[in-house]
């Protein structure tokens, strides 16, 4: 198989093939999805939430990022991989937005990276992407906004705000973006943006009417426990299959049914040991 570039996907999204997209954020969970036919990889600052148990993506640091995100260019070394910019790496200036977009680069090998906003960020994604680097902008639900958006909140549900998600997205492509991620937004404001833009435009629960689809992880496999928003949706339920493994080795060590002497063991050997066995 050979590498996905940002021409293939462009090429995908004329053909009118759907672009499959995932969270990832270590190595055999990249190397999996990448076996599963996934055409691109997120290293999401949510794994701040999701690997390191914070409440929110406001924690996260660049270093955590780029560590995640070498693990899945490792095991994906065929999908896009997209690294995730969080918060405080390019909300101060132009300068400290290329240089951490760089890092993401330079040390993780990542395709893309991503950062949230739209009207206001445009001079970093001009920055950026003349840099050299690709960018996929996030508009809609940005959780490192949480705070002034009043939570996870959807977001354009009514005609005036729903004026301002596509306003967001015109700033977004006309700053130099490659792709668009739109999240929690109704159906038909990710319709009306994805008839407008040249770019692709990927949603994370903001409907069908689009270039492909996102999803964390953690949520589709049933991993992540605090909440399921109303977008998931769960495709297994790996929480349940990893407990009930835990619980029987629990019950076995303690009646002492494992490791059974025949089977796990290493048994005695007349004469010279051999090291190689
Ligand atoms: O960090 C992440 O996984 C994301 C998605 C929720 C869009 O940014
Ligand atoms: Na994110």
């Amino acid at each position: 198989a050979k590498k996905i570039s940002i021409f293939d996907l462009v090429q995908m999204k004329a053909k009118g093939e759907k672009i499959a997209w995932l969270t990832s954020y270590d190595y055999p969970t990249a190397q999996f999805a990448q076996k599963a036919g996934m055409e691109m990889l997120l290293v999401g600052d949510s794994l701040g939430m999701c690997v390191y148990g914070y409440n929110g993506t406001v924690p996260v640091t660049m270093d955590q990022c780029i560590c995640h995100s070498e693990a899945v260019r490792r095991g994906a070394p065929n999908c896009f991989v997209v690294g995730d910019m969080p918060f405080a790496s390019y909300q101060i200036s132009d300068e400290d937005a290329v240089m951490n977009a760089a890092r993401f680069l330079k040390e993780a090998d990542v395709d893309a990276i991503k950062l949230e906003g739209g009207v206001r960020i445009t001079s970093r994604i001009k920055a950026i992407t003349e840099a050299g680097i690709n960018v996929i902008g996030h508009i809609g639900l940005t959780p490192q906004s949480s705070g002034q958006l009043g939570g996870h909140k959807a977001q354009g549900r009514t005609a005036e705000t729903a004026k301002l998600v596509v306003e967001d997205a015109l700033a977004v492509e006309e700053a130099g973006a490659q792709m668009l991620l739109v999240e929690a937004v109704p159906p038909e404001v990710t319709e009306y943006i994805w008839k407008t833009l040249d770019i692709p435009v990927l949603s994370i629960g903001a409907g069908p009417h689009c270039d492909g689809q996102l999803l964390i992880v953690s949520d589709l496999i049933g991993q992540f426990q605090a909440f399921t928003p109303k977008f998931v949706k769960k495709y297994c339920n790996v929480a349940e299959v990893i407990t009930n493994a835990m619980q029987e080795y629990v019950k076995d060590v303690k009646a002492v049914k494992f490791p059974d002497q025949d089977k796990y063991c290493y048994h005695m050997v007349e004469g010279e040991e051999d090291k190689f066995k």
